[in-house]
């Protein structure tokens, strides 16, 4: 949850300190880019130099640095941030926040800034329990700053009891968490087909298509970014998958088939992206077939549709996605699909658009809800097309 965000990780004057330097290391690691202001009284407990090497980012300290004549733009800093973390933060910070005092760069930039403030509060029990520190945090909370609380152990004073900062695991997970919880599809379990489907003619050879996976390894990404549980049901492809993503990985229709089904009551949202084979020979040979006769026929036999399988058993609460190929006739064939199939939207490409379709990196696009309304999209890249795919997805989201 944490790759690619932009966070700001304020530092106070505490003791604690010592523990930002991990903090700073494990948000790195989780894929963050991380800017450090600390406060003066910070920068007595804990150098500049140690968390600028680890956040590979030059630390703020404040607004005007003398030695270099450069000026802290506080708004712009608060504006660069999508989410900041003040850990730790001393009584003092936060009485300064709950009453918007704002006499360094670290508060001033709190309140220039428009993203989600965290706070993981360190400082001796009695401190913490007294009714103006306690007061502050409520007025924080009021605020919509999230608290991160202290835990209970032996502090710095050599006293036990509350006040000791979350650990920089523990504060890694909690901004985890809520992140997630406040993506749009959290809690919500998606599945995702994509590829082609193979379909045994004999040991050796099959029936295929030129799908690549490419869209619908970039549609259950997109889902996965806005917080779904994604089952990704892939047919053979090159296509690497994100670890995050639960994948299955299946060769004929029958298997996508069983797989889909298995999955299905479970599912909030599906989108069946995958191109899969329409008809499968009727007997598979055991052994390679020989080439003997000037031609040779194969008998096939039409697979299970599985969309209009899932189409015949969705609940009210469930969201149907189909994908329509065609190359005539586009506009009819897709809203005939969307009807038949029992869908809720159906995404058209067209083969007759140049960039769309099977293995190119972009694609074309126009997608028609229930109430056959139509929305055109421009030429773009895969992932953008998958991001206006769940856009309206979230439109019609239960
Ligand atoms: N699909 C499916 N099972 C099949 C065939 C297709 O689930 N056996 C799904 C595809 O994943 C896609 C949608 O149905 O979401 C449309 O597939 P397409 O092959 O374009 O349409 P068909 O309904 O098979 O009709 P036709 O081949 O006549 O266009």
């Amino acid at each position: 949850m944490l790759k690619n965000k932009n966070v700001i990780l304020g530092v106070c004057g505490s003791i604690a300190a010592y523990k930002s330097a991990f903090l700073v290391r494990l948000l790195v690691k989780a894929g963050a880019n991380v800017k450090v202001i600390l406060t003066p009284d910070g920068a007595h407990f804990i150098t500049p130099l140690t968390l600028a090497t680890l956040s590979k980012n030059p630390v703020y300290t404040q607004y005007f640095e003398e030695e270099t004549g450069v000026w802290s733009n506080h708004v712009e800093l608060g504006l660069w941030a999508d989410l900041i973390i003040i850990a730790p933060i001393s009584a003092n910070t936060l009485a300064k926040l709950a009453t918007g005092i704002c006499d360094n760069l670290l508060t001033a930039v709190y309140l220039s800034a428009k993203c989600p403030v965290y706070v993981a509060p360190a400082m001796d029990l009695d401190m913490w329990k007294h009714e103006t520190t306690q007061s502050n945090i409520d007025r924080l909370i009021g605020f919509g700053n999230i608290v991160i609380a202290p835990a209970n152990g032996e502090l710095a004073s050599g006293l036990w009891g509350e006040g000791r900062m979350a650990e920089p695991e523990e504060i890694v997970l909690f901004l985890d968490n809520s992140i997630k919880k406040s993506l749009p599809l959290f809690g919500k379990k998606v599945m995702v087909t994509a590829g082609p489907t193979y379909e045994a003619i004999d040991p050796v050879r099959f029936i295929g298509n030129h799908s690549s996976g490419k869209m619908g390894f970039a549609l259950a990404d997109e889902l996965a970014k806005l917080g779904a549980e994604v089952t990704l049901i892939a047919g053979p492809t090159a296509q690497k998958a994100d670890q995050s993503l639960k994948r299955i990985d299946v060769v004929s229709t029958q298997e996508m088939f069983d797989a889909c089904i298995a999955a299905f009551a479970e599912t909030d949202i599906t989108v069946m992206c995958a191109a899969v084979a329409d008809y499968r020979p009727k007997q598979i040979a055991t052994q390679k077939i020989k080439k003997e006769d000037s031609g040779l026929f194969l008998e096939l036999e039409k697979t299970t549709d599985i969309l209009a399988s899932l189409g015949k058993a969705k609940k009210s609460h469930q969201i149907l996605v189909g994908f329509a190929l065609e190359t005539n006739d586009e506009e009819n064939y897709a809203k005939g699909k969307l009807e038949k199939k029992n869908l809720d939207l159906v995404v058209l490409n067209s083969l007759n658009d140049k960039g769309a379709g099977f293995k190119s990196d972009t694609n074309k696009i126009t997608i028609f809800n229930k109430a056959f309304e139509r929305t055109v999209f421009e030429m773009k890249s895969k992932t953008a097309v998958a991001k206006d795919i769940c856009t309206a997805i979230l439109k019609i989201t239960k």
